[in-house]
């Protein structure tokens, strides 16, 4: 071997949007849930973390910086431990584990704003770690992103997946239902609505749950057993009517959960409830689901629906929610991501307009500040497009 040991490895990991909640947990060291959970893996296109990491013999000391900032590696964080468990399962000569790691990643979206941004960090951090000690196994890799954080173990995966609750760390892991190519038409719209850093954490909102909510048992024993098996059944046999229930049905449910817990967790603020508002009367307009709201820990919508209405839904999005201008002039929402040319039906999207302001709704300014249209994708990747960061330099 020689002298001086240098390496560097870069991957990319998805985002992924929960259709049934993970919310609550049996172990919160090992973050091992209460109930089994079920998630969309988004496109890496559009929204994705970044991170490459540099072995070198120059360092003196293990460094991680989250976009640009330095985070903290000592003993007993997330962090730290995933390391060490990776270390433990390669079977790399003992001078290079001994190594010093530096550590840099991105995410290409608002960090911490109820956008999963820690599932891709840690699903990012645990596959490029794994890969940069020769542990490649994703199911290995999966449990341990989920000790970083535990919807990390999720975006190991493409497609649609499954986290089966388990009782311990082994049994505790996720499962691919269908890849991403199974339910093509399938699309996402997010509608960013606040890129604030969320006041009540994911962790500190269901360890509250946990002790202070009533309806947390119920939902976690009774109703999600059998949510799992029927949003199985709506993914395989891609019934969007069914899955749109349930998807709105669990997020709904979540959000009372944060409601039932003291004291109470809101995540949701005005201009959600309008999109909630909005989708309802456009799936009651249709007699059946055209959209499926969901919302995790904050105000952002993520709209799941099929790639024919995509257009349609960006139209109504752009008429209800627009940008002042300087002059007196309002504009359209700029849309990140994926776009679409298909014309749409002006008579179909009036007679829509006048519905939902027949309910009420308004335009309203600058409440929504951006919507990213994306799709379902595949799991995790290497990269050759290594972080430019002076601090991963041997
Ligand atoms: C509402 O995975 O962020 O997004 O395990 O404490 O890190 P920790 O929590 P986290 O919680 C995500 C909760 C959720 C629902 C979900 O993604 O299933």
């Amino acid at each position: 071997m020689s002298q001086n040991y240098y390496k560097i490895v870069t991957a990319k990991a998805p985002v992924n949007i929960a259709l049934i909640k993970y919310w609550g947990k049996s172990n919160e060291k090992l973050k091992t849930p209460i109930n089994d959970s079920i998630s969309g893996t988004l496109d890496i296109d559009e929204m994705c973390a970044t991170t490459s990491v540099a072995i070198s013999s120059n360092y003196d000391s293990d460094e991680f910086w989250l976009n640009g900032e330095k985070q903290n590696l000592s003993n007993g964080s997330s962090a730290r431990l995933l390391i060490e468990e990776i270390k433990k399962l390669s079977n790399y000569d003992k001078k290079i584990l001994d190594y010093k790691i530096h550590i840099s990643s991105f995410n290409n979206f608002p960090t911490a704003a109820g956008l999963a941004s820690s599932a891709a960090g840690y699903a990012c951090l645990a596959y490029v770690v794994g890969h940069a000690y020769g542990v490649v196994d994703s199911c290995e890799l999966s449990k341990l992103a989920r000790i970083g954080s535990g919807s990390a173990c999720r975006s190991l995966f493409g497609g649609f997946v499954q986290w089966v609750k388990g009782q311990d760390h082994d049994s505790s892991k996720a499962i691919q239902i269908v890849d991403h190519d199974y339910w093509p038409e399938m699309r996402v719209v997010i509608c960013v609505i606040n890129e604030k850093q969320k006041d009540v954490s994911s962790s500190a909102g269901m360890s509250r749950s946990v002790k202070t909510s009533e309806l947390i048992r119920y939902r976690a024993d009774t109703v999600v057993p059998a949510r799992i098996e029927e949003m199985k059944s709506a993914i395989i046999d891609k019934n969007f009517d069914k899955f749109a229930n349930l998807t709105m049905q669990d997020s709904n449910q979540f959000h009372a959960i944060c409601l039932d817990s003291f004291p109470p967790i809101f995540y949701l603020n005005e201009t959600s409830r309008q999109i909630i508002k909005i989708c309802s009367v456009i799936n009651s307009h249709y007699a059946h689901n055209k959209v499926a709201y969901t919302y995790d820990a904050g105000p952002n919508a993520c709209i799941y629906l099929l790639e024919e209405f995509v257009p349609k839904f960006l139209y109504l999005m752009q008429t209800f929610f627009r940008k002042s201008g300087g002059d007196g002039q309002s504009s359209e929402l700029e849309i990140k991501g994926k776009k679409y040319s298909s014309a749409i039906d002006q008579d179909e999207m009036d007679l829509l307009c006048a519905k939902l302001r027949s309910h009420g709704l308004d335009c309203q300014l600058d409440t929504v500040t951006y919507l990213i249209s994306t799709s379902i994708g595949s799991g995790p990747v290497i990269s050759n497009e290594h972080i430019k960061d002076k601090n991963l330099q041997a």
